[in-house]
């Protein structure tokens, strides 16, 4: 049966986590990987780098140009092999994306019960905190979160959002106009690349898509061998783009059995695709596995933005990449936040179970 703890469990874990960390204290099993797990230590620099794209092409005025061909030709590439690229030219300055780094850096060094104040409700999602626990075999990831809605604009809870640096709200509220844009931008391109109509992935987004941003703190941890900072999966969303952390390296990505490190560069993002992506698509480009893992010497921050569809619209593989060939993989959903939860609370895979 799954289990929910109580606010004051949630709370002293919380303190406990950071506590452990400053003491360099070993963490207690809950939190150590499972016996048949790949370690976080067995993992490799591809030898085929994960592709970097320069998305300032890939904008409709640019893809006429045999240079805009080109990039959409390897964008199409790197989603069909990674679901994964490193983007520039994505024309956020170097100082803003600092800028970014430096609240969410400020936030997570405030005082325990001065970032209490924004925690998660018991049942929700958004706010500060650890991962929820649902079951009590559950391995728990070495993190803290900070999760808020961006969009539809009308349902942020302002009151989880940091008053503290002052400079948060708004700095978060501009990263966020910024980033969509840029998302939406990719998902035209990404439509185009696969020969469809520009919109026939954006209308399925929906005019009030959701936009989710979390923000992870990773603090050092004592067994870097045993511990993740987040355990193995795939995103349930449409496309994320992650800041990574400026010099500490901790994502990596499951490709061809393997786990592969996703290096560091600085002012680029990591763009990925999730799950709801790869239905739309009907398979062809992929939500790829990724974990986070974590390091004894430095801790780590990154800022994750996640856009998906409107929950009550249903979405599906698109009409033109279903033919005899290929067959229509998957069964259209609808609010796949909801089925993503029940999923992982049965212990079931969500693409599989989206299958036909
Ligand atoms: C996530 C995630 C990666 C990172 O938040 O879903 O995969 O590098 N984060 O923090
Ligand atoms: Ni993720």
């Amino acid at each position: 049966m799954a289990r929910s703890l109580g606010a004051t469990d949630v709370v002293s874990l919380a303190k406990s986590l950071q506590e452990m960390s400053m003491n360099g204290t070993e963490p207690p099993p809950q939190y150590f990987l499972k016996e048949n797990s790949i370690k976080p230590t067995d993992s490799f620099l591809p030898s085929d780098p994960i592709p970097i794209i320069d998305i300032s092409l890939l904008s409709s005025s640019s893809l006429s140009s045999k240079e805009g061909e080109d990039e959409l030709e390897k964008l199409k590439s790197a989603l069909t092999s990674w679901g994964c690229f490193q983007a520039i030219g994505h024309g956020i300055s170097s100082s803003f994306l600092d800028k970014v780094r430096k609240v969410a850096n400020q936030f997570f060094a405030l005082p325990v019960e001065e970032k209490l104040k924004y925690s998660r409700e018991v049942d929700g999602s958004e706010g500060y905190g650890n991962d929820r626990i649902l079951s009590e075999n559950q391995v728990l990831d070495w993190l803290y979160r900070l999760s808020l809605r961006l969009r539809p604009v009308d349902q942020r809870k302002l009151q989880l959002w940091p008053e503290n640096p002052n400079e948060f709200r708004e700095v978060l509220d501009e990263y966020g106009t910024k980033v969509k844009i840029i998302m939406d931008v990719l998902i035209k391109a990404m439509a185009k690349s696969l020969n469809l109509e520009e919109n026939s992935f954006s209308s399925q987004f929906g005019e009030r898509s959701v936009m989710q941003a979390r923000f992870n703190f990773y603090p050092r941890c004592a067994r870097p061998d045993l511990v993740l900072g987040v355990k193995p999966h795939s995103d349930r969303s449409g496309i994320t783009v992650l800041l990574q952390d400026k010099e500490v390296e901790g994502l990596q990505v499951f490709k061809n059995d393997k786990w592969f490190i996703v290096s560091v560069i600085p002012h680029a993002f990591v763009v990925n695709l999730g799950d709801q992506m790869q239905i739309m698509s009907n398979g062809i480009f992929k939500s790829p596995m990724h974990r986070v893992v974590t390091n004894s010497e430095r801790m780590r921050i990154s800022v994750a933005m996640f856009n998906e569809p409107e929950p009550d619209k249903e979405i599906g593989p698109v009409d033109g990449l279903i033919d005899e060939k290929r067959p229509r993989l998957y069964r259209n959903v609808k609010n796949y936040a909801a089925f993503n939860f029940e999923c992982f609370q049965k212990g079931v895979v969500p693409l599989e179970s989206a299958k036909i």
